[in-house]
């Protein structure tokens, strides 16, 4: 897909900040669709995948959100840090809406230990390589990157996330599990839809205030969906399969 047309060295006018949000927009649709033609997913969505091998990756992709969720909240802090000072609306809104993502780790965690993962297990591992990726990312845009990077990649982990949540719950709900195992998808299927709505207005008052400010952001969302979700969730759903044993396979190619 072809990026759009940004005059360097000026911020957007009003109708080219809609044309961006559009067009970041489809990027996002276009990368949901394919996570949902993945293998995992399929095999996760099946209905005639053993629900005990459902409910495995399920619960172990909540042990990578458990390890990488901790250090994104703390690189943000750090990006969210390096945003233009004077622009204190900026800074508040990203502030306030990382805030209220800080224990989120934790409640991953809780829902992998209610699915039967093992408390200790989970807080003495090392993060899957695709999850210390991740992580890097966030860090590395602070470190070396324009912050407005930031907005790029947040928008679509706000986005995309009840658009995952949603489906998980209703094949979770349909495999057995009750509603207490399911805190994190629950929660995160109403509330990222708020966060979401509150980056893109940001994001439009942001290419409407700083010149080229939309190619950084553009590019936070090609380097957020180079590693989000399928890597990360490629190792959570080899280690269900693993768990599950011989006679567990992926899902048909139909
Ligand atoms: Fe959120």
């Amino acid at each position: 897909m072809q990026a759009i047309k940004i005059t360097p060295g000026e911020a957007l006018n009003e109708a080219e900040a809609q044309e961006f949000i559009r067009h970041i927009d489809n990027r996002i649709q276009a990368h949901l669709e394919s996570v949902l033609e993945s293998e995992m997913w399929r095999t996760l969505s099946d209905p005639k995948t053993d629900p005990a091998l459902a409910r495995a990756i399920f619960r172990e992709v909540h042990l990578e959100i458990y390890s990488y969720q901790p250090h994104v909240t703390e690189a943000s802090y750090l990006l969210i840090s390096k945003m233009p000072k004077h622009d204190t609306e900026l800074i508040r809104n990203l502030t306030l809406q990382e805030l209220d993502e800080v224990d989120h780790g934790e409640m991953a965690l809780k829902d992998y230990i209610a699915l039967g993962g093992d408390e200790e297990f989970a807080r003495s591992i090392r993060r899957t390589p695709a999850a210390l990726a991740f992580d890097g990312m966030w860090w590395e845009f602070a470190r070396s990157e324009n912050p407005f990077c930031y907005m790029g990649a947040m928008y679509p982990f706000e986005g995309l996330t009840p658009e995952f949540s949603e489906r998980a719950k209703r094949i979770m709900l349909g495999t057995g599990a009750q509603e207490d195992e399911l805190g994190f998808v629950v929660f995160h299927a109403e509330e990222d839809i708020a966060h979401a709505a509150l980056v893109r207005n940001t994001i439009k008052r942001v290419v409407m205030t700083y010149p080229g400010a939309a190619e950084h952001i553009e590019y936070g969302l090609e380097c957020f969906m180079q590693l989000f979700p399928l890597p990360i969730w490629q190792f959570a759903y080899e280690r269900a399969l693993a768990m599950a044993g011989p006679g567990h396979s992926a899902a048909s190619a139909s």
